[in-house]
């Protein structure tokens, strides 16, 4: 029996106008149009090999067997493509991140994004990147804006087809840096998953998502045309707009540590004191910080001098995901 094999890498993205809620969770057909930076030097490297000889998928996430509900999740995604190439095979995976997962950092990005070609790959599939980021997207929302490299629009679409994602620019158009602030390397309690289920229960969530078109566009056009200080102002407020609508979900979900407030409020007095900086917060506690090339390493010096930061991750705007091998043996 022939053992098809295929190894991607793939980057996370740091959202600047974010996603929150679905408006079709079985679909994750996000609840509004989101637009992202992908992010270099952090990566995830996935080897998928379909093998007619295994009884069930077999999956290893950095080194250990996978959870049960990681399995049950990666094997969802799997049924998908096993169903798109009309072949029943269970498949064997290696995954490897060079970075702590579920804490904020968009894991589930970079990983969906590498497992989503490497598979479609492996199983015989020819997709171009746009079919590509509408399958990763089933996985994981934000992993349909890692299959493109810079600046990227992920469509809340009406039907599965139309969600999907484009490049706004290229990762050379702006040498933005994403000083990502670690305050835990810990596993959140929460993942988004659950949190998108939960944003509809908020009474904020309806005014967010109505004003999002606003602030993409707005964002957009900070982008193009490289203007910082609307960009600052713009991506601050649509993180504090999802973290005001998960705070006041039923229950509540506070991603926030005193030390990500602690560092959001730093962040506000250097862009007073004239440096290019300013915060944005995904589904956990760690701060990401956009600031200018140029101001990017007085901000990292900074942040290395308040308390709770573990570490800081440079993360200049990185590219789309790539297959690195394609082959025809079983994985050593
Ligand atoms: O891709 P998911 O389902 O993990 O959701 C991502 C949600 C945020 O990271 C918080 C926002 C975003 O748009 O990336």
């Amino acid at each position: 029996m022939s053992k098809k094999g295929s190894t991607a890498t793939a980057s996370p993205n740091i959202a600047f106008i974010k996603y929150w809620g679905n408006r079709d969770h079985a679909l994750r057909l996000p609840a509004n149009t989101s637009l992202s930076m992908t992010l270099a030097n952090l990566r995830t490297e996935t080897t998928v090999f379909f093998d007619d000889d295994l009884q069930s998928d077999q999956i290893e996430i950095n080194g250990s067997p996978a959870s049960e509900k990681a399995v049950a999740r990666v094997s969802q995604h799997l049924d998908l493509i096993r169903s798109l190439a009309g072949s029943p095979a269970f498949a064997s995976i290696r995954s490897q991140s060079n970075f702590p997962s579920g804490a904020g950092i968009a894991s589930s990005a970079s990983a969906f994004a590498a497992l989503t070609a490497a598979a479609s790959t492996a199983a015989g599939l020819e997709m171009d990147k746009k079919q590509l980021s509408i399958l990763a997207r089933r996985g994981s929302g934000s992993a349909a804006r890692s299959i493109f490299g810079g600046f990227v629009q992920l469509y809340s679409g009406e039907v599965n087809d139309d969600g999907y994602a484009e490049q706004l620019a290229p990762a050379n158009h702006w040498q933005l840096v994403d000083l990502i602030a670690v305050v835990t390397k810990e596993h959140k309690s929460t993942g988004s998953s659950e949190g998108h289920l939960l944003a509809p229960t908020s009474p904020i969530q309806v005014s967010r998502v109505q004003d999002a078109a606003r602030r993409l566009e707005i964002c957009s056009r900070a982008i193009l045309q490289k203007d910082f200080l609307a960009l600052a102002q713009i991506i601050e407020q649509d993180s504090n707009l999802m973290h005001s609508v998960m705070m006041t979900s039923n229950p509540p979900l506070l991603y926030l540590e005193p030390e990500s407030i602690s560092i959001m409020k730093h962040v506000t007095h250097w862009r007073e004191d004239g440096l290019e900086v300013c915060y944005t917060v995904d589904a956990g506690p760690n701060i990401h910080c956009i600031c200018s090339s140029d101001d990017s390493v007085e901000v990292e010096r900074q942040l290395r001098l308040i308390d709770g930061v573990l570490d800081v991750f440079r993360c200049p705007p990185g590219n789309g995901v790539a297959l690195t091998s394609s082959n025809e043996q079983t994985p050593q």
